[in-house]
């Protein structure tokens, strides 16, 4: 069993991840951590409370994060997430409460307590997993890594910015944090437009029919979380669920081993990721991250309908 933290700006995609995360026996989630992105922190911390209410799970703390990224204004994505960041789902107010220590004390802890059992899967912009690093940079020795849902590399036709023409919005979202998580040492799993982008990795049309006729408590609120942006974007993407899905099961995806640094100064490219294809340049040893290039499709949406939508 992999021990993870998720840091999360819970967005759509977000609470379909946690709903993944929840019913995989492979992971065990430790805590949550939440940051502004898609949504304000205060916003953030209220889904996710929710979403844990929803879903029934207790003892998994709630640590909340960084309520701006670390040089820059923060600026959200509700125009797709909806203005709570919930698309049309309405969920009770949570009666739950936010752990006292912040996510930086979190994860530092819990990387002192595991060690190397411990993943970060950090499916938001990467705030609060550089301002850990930068707290106590023993962190990037102690946990086995990360899996990330970030970054388009140019790697497949679908690589290219879905916040400007080249760069993926968690990284561009706070590009000095993802600077610092990309040049920690640690090891890095992305997962990235390349191939969340990807038709036959999206949620198609025809799957939204079938769950929205399904009428469980879980197929509605999957299909509430969704149902409009499958109109606006014939289907959704389902970035934050194949990071999950990476984690619970690596070999759904194949990767390529590349040095990426992260563009923070052009004001046409900001947050761009950008691959170093030149071999000559550098060596395997500087390579920081495994790039998803493909995905195992059938087996990823099976996952989804089974778990996601089903809870089984
Ligand atoms: C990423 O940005 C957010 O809108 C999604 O939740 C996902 O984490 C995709 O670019
Ligand atoms: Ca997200």
């Amino acid at each position: 069993m992999k021990h993870v933290i998720i840091d999360t700006d819970p967005g759509v995609d977000d609470a379909l991840a946690l709903m993944l995360a929840f019913s995989s026996p492979e992971l065990k989630v430790e805590a949550l951590t939440t940051v502004a992105g898609n949504v304000s922190l205060e916003l953030a911390n209220r889904n996710a409370l929710k979403l844990l209410e929803f879903l029934g799970v207790d003892g998994v703390p709630v640590a909340p994060g960084a309520s701006r990224p670390i040089l820059r204004e923060p600026l959200d994505a509700t125009e797709f997430h909806g203005k709570t960041g919930l698309g049309g789902a309405v969920l009770p107010e949570p009666t739950m409460h936010l752990d006292h220590r912040s996510a930086v004390q979190l994860i530092v802890e819990k990387a002192e307590e595991l060690g190397d059992r411990l993943t970060l899967l950090p499916i938001g912009p990467l705030t609060n997993i550089a301002s850990a690093i930068l707290a106590n940079p023993r962190v990037t020795e102690m946990v086995a890594g990360l899996v990330i849902m970030g970054g388009a590399f140019n790697l497949t036709p679908y690589g290219i910015g879905n916040t400007n023409a080249v760069a993926e919005f968690n990284i561009w979202c706070d590009p000095e944090a993802a600077r610092i998580v990309f040049s920690s040492g640690m090891p890095i799993i992305a997962v990235g437009l390349d191939v969340t982008t990807h038709p036959e990795n999206r949620l198609s049309q025809e799957m939204f029919q079938e769950i929205d006729v399904l009428g469980t408590r879980r197929a509605r609120l999957v299909a509430d979380l969704c149902r409009n942006l499958v109109r606006r974007y014939n289907g959704s993407n389902l970035h934050d669920p194949l990071a999950v899905a990476t984690a619970v099961d690596p070999s759904l995806v194949e990767t390529k081993r590349y040095k990426v640094n992260v563009e923070t100064v052009g004001d046409l490219t900001r947050g761009m990721t950008v691959v170093e294809r030149r071999r000559r340049k550098w060596r395997k040893e500087e390579a920081n991250m495994d790039i998803c290039v493909k995905v195992d499709s059938g087996r990823f949406l099976k996952l989804f309908m089974d778990r996601v939508v089903h809870g089984r």
